[in-house]
């Protein structure tokens, strides 16, 4: 089947964005992790970036059936997008949510309270890129 590969706003300046934080992998270095860990499961990538919060909700509302999973980095939609909230709960797959960063040892007490994580199967924080392909792993478990 096929992992739809969902990322928020501000990843696409992965890189050059805060990279004592985030590092110098950059977003194309991420798409290509994802298809290399999917490679030997046999589940194909779709991988997608918006900083638009109803572009986000339109994917999900699409997709809410047939696909084997979702990785999902909301990345600050996580802490207000109650759409997306809203959409993830309708898609019947495995959903993981990743953030590059640990989110409970930033700075920002705000950054913590990840509204999504109510809606998602699991989630994975602080792994940097390869929490991506430990999420795809994990979906390709699921049948
Ligand atoms: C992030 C963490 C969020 O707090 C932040 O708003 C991001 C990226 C991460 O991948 O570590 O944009 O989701």
């Amino acid at each position: 089947g096929t992992i739809l590969v969902l990322n928020g706003p501000n990843l696409n300046l992965l890189g050059e964005r805060e990279p004592e934080i985030y590092g110098s992998t950059t977003l194309a270095d991420i798409e290509a992790l994802c298809r290399k860990a999917a490679e030997p499961t046999g589940h194909a990538i779709d991988f997608r970036q918006t900083n638009h919060e109803g572009e986000m909700v339109e994917w999900l509302q699409q997709h809410r059936k047939g696909l084997a999973g979702i990785v999902i980095n909301p990345a600050a939609f996580s802490y207000a997008a109650y759409p997306i909230l809203d959409a993830l709960k309708m898609v019947e797959c495995p959903v993981v949510e990743v953030h590059i960063s640990n989110v409970h040892r930033r700075e920002e007490e705000w950054r913590k309270n990840t509204i999504m994580t109510a809606a998602v199967t699991g989630i994975i924080s602080g792994l940097g890129a390869e929490g991506y392909a430990a999420a795809i792993r994990y979906i390709a478990t699921q049948g």
